[in-house]
C-alpha cells in the first residue's frame, strides 16, 4: 500500500514544502504554511473508497435533460430539528452543528439518533469527549433506557472510518470533530490541520457510502467554529446553537443548507428530560416586566418562517473620556452607526455616555429590521422614560436618517397584535392598508419623526 506523506502547504499560493517554515519558499508570504496529508499513489483510492468530490462525476448534459430528483429525507422525530434541516436527514449529507459547550449539542443529537433508530434506521454515535458509560448515563436521564443506538468511544480517525465502513450505518454522529485525530499528521487533535483533514475524510466517506454524517463542532470565544472556516465550505449544512446557557431556551439556526432554506430556526426548551421542541415560540424572548421600564423596546424579528418577538434592552450611562459601546446579540458596528444617525438626524447625543445594548434570551439578531427598536431603546434609557405599555417597533435605519421597510411587515404586525401588543411604530412603507384590530399604528419615514412620535406618546 502506498504511504501517505505529510507536507506543509501554503494557504496563499498552494506551494508545498517538506518541513514547516515561517516564510513560504514559493510566494514569500509569512505564516501561511499548514500541515496537510498528500497521498501520492492511486492505491490510496481504495483506502477510503473513491476520492470523489462533493457530487458524483457524470457526463455533460443539458440542464433540461437532467431528471430533477427530490431528496430522500428521513425525519429525526425532533420536529424543530427537522424544520431547520429542511425536513430531515439527507442520504450522504454532511451536517456540521456548532455551539458553546454545555448548550445541548450532545443531548439533541442523542435524542435525534434514538428517534431515527426507533423508526428503523441504523445509527452510530461516536463519542470522543465522553466515555460510553457517560453517554449511557445521559441516555437514562433522557428516558431512553432501552435505546438501541450504537455507541463507539473512539478518537482515532482510521478506526472510526473502519467502523463506519464495516457497519455502514444510515446516520452517524461524530461528537466532536475536534477530538478526532489522524495518525498521518503530527499536530495535536483540535488543530486546524487535524480538524480539516479528519472532516475531509469523513465527508468523502459520507458521499461514497450514503451515510449521513453529523459533525459536532466547538465554537470559540469569538463565536466562530473552532478550526478553519473551510469546514463550513466542505459540508452541506451548517447549524448553530444559540441561546443563553443560563436560560432554558435554545435556538438552532441553519446558516448554510444545500438541502433547504437558510435562516430557518428551530426552538427548544431544555428540560429535566432533555430538549423539547417549542412549536409556538413567538413570546419566549420577552422578559415580561410587571411595569414598563426605561431602555426596553420590543421588536418582531422574522428570520425563517416564524415571527419572533424579542425584547431589545439598552442602558445609557455617563462614561469616561472614551465611552464604551457594547452589544450582546446585535452587531457592534451597527450600534455605532445607529448612534451617529441618532445624533445627526434626530439631535439625540450620546457622545459622553457608555451605551450597552442586549437582545434578551441570548438570541442573535442580524437583520437590520432591529435598528428602530435599538434606537428607541437607547433614547428611552437616555431620557429615563419607559416606552408605552404594549409598544413595539421595527424597521431599518439608513445613514441619511430614513426609515426603510422590513420584509413581510404584515406578518410581523399580526403576530404582535395576536400577543396583545397595542401600539406599533413602523416604517411608512410597512403600514397596512386595512387596520389591524387592537393595534394603533404610527408609520414614519424618518428617524426624527420616530423620536417625535415617542415624545408625543408620553
Ligand atoms: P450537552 O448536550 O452535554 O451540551 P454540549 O454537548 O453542547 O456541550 O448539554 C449539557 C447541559 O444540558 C448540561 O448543562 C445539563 C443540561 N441537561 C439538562 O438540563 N437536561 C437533560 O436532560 C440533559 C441530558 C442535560
Ligand atoms: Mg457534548
Amino acid at each position: 500500500m502506498a504511504k501517505d506523506k505529510t507536507l506543509f502547504s501554503c494557504s496563499d499560493c498552494g506551494g508545498t514544502s517538506p518541513k514547516w517554515l515561517g516564510k513560504c519558499p514559493h510566494c514569500g508570504a509569512w505564516n501561511t504554511l499548514v500541515e496537510s496529508v498528500v497521498s501520492d499513489s492511486s492505491a490510496s483510492k481504495n483506502r477510503y473508497s473513491e476520492r470523489a468530490g462533493l457530487a458524483p462525476a457524470s457526463a455533460v448534459m443539458a440542464l433540461s435533460a437532467i431528471e430533477a430528483q427530490d431528496m430522500q429525507r428521513t425525519p429525526t422525530g425532533q420536529d424543530e430539528l427537522d424544520r431547520v434541516l429542511g425536513g430531515g436527514m439527507v442520504e450522504g449529507g454532511v451536517v456540521l452543528i456548532g455551539g458553546d459547550p454545555g448548550i445541548g449539542k450532545s443531548t439533541l443529537l442523542l435524542q435525534a439518533l434514538d428517534g431515527l433508530q426507533r423508526s428503523g434506521q441504523s445509527t452510530l454515535y461516536v463519542t470522543g469527549e465522553e466515555s460510553g458509560a457517560q453517554v449511557a448515563l445521559r441516555a437514562r436521564r433522557l428516558g431512553l433506557d432501552n435505546s438501541q443506538v450504537n455507541v463507539l468511544a473512539e478518537t482515532q480517525l482510521d478506526k472510526i472510518i473502519a467502523t463506519l465502513q464495516a457497519q455502514s450505518p444510515q446516520v452517524a454522529v461524530i461528537d466532536s470533530i475536534q477530538t478526532v485525530y489522524s495518525d498521518q499528521l503530527t499536530s495535536a487533535p483540535g488543530s486546524v490541520a487535524q480538524v480539516r483533514e479528519c472532516a475531509a475524510h469523513l465527508t468523502r466517506l459520507a458521499k461514497s457510502s450514503g451515510t449521513t454524517v453529523v459533525l459536532v463542532g466547538h465554537v470559540t470565544k469569538e463565536g466562530a467554529l473552532a478550526g478553519p472556516r473551510v469546514l463550513e465550505h466542505m459540508v452541506d449544512t451548517v447549524l448553530y446553537f444559540e441561546g443563553d446557557t443560563h436560560s432554558s431556551y435554545r435556538l438552532v439556526r441553519a446558516i448554510k443548507n444545500r438541502f433547504g432554506a437558510v435562516n430557518e430556526i428551530g426552538v427548544f426548551a431544555m428540560t429535566e428530560k432533555g430538549l423539547k421542541g417549542v412549536s409556538n415560540p413567538s413570546a419566549i424572548f420577552l422578559s415580561q416586566h410587571a411595569e414598563p421600564v426605561p431602555g426596553s423596546c420590543v421588536m418582531v424579528t422574522l428570520e425563517g418562517t416564524r415571527p419572533l418577538l424579542v425584547e431589545i434592552q439598552a442602558l445609557v450611562d455617563s462614561g469616561g473620556p472614551s465611552p464604551r459601546r457594547l452589544s450582546v446579540g446585535l452587531d457592534r458596528d451597527r450600534l455605532a452607526m445607529l448612534l451617529a444617525v441618532l445624533h445627526r438626524h434626530a439631535g439625540v447625543a450620546c457622545m459622553d455616555q457608555d451605551v450597552f445594548v442586549n437582545a434578551v434570551g441570548g438570541v442573535r439578531i442580524s437583520e437590520p429590521a432591529a435598528d428602530l427598536a435599538v434606537m428607541l431603546a437607547i433614547q428611552s434609557s437616555l431620557r429615563g422614560k419607559p416606552l408605552p405599555r404594549g409598544f413595539l417597533a421595527f424597521g431599518e435605519v439608513g445613514l441619511a436618517g430614513e426609515v426603510r421597510p422590513a420584509p413581510r411587515g404584515q406578518e410581523r404586525l399580526k403576530e404582535a397584535a395576536k400577543l396583545g401588543f397595542s401600539v406599533a411604530l413602523i416604517p411608512k412603507a410597512n403600514a397596512p392598508k386595512k387596520p389591524i384590530e387592537g393595534l394603533t399604528i404610527h408609520a414614519v419615514e424618518r428617524v426624527d419623526e420616530a423620536v417625535a412620535v415617542l415624545r408625543h406618546l408620553d
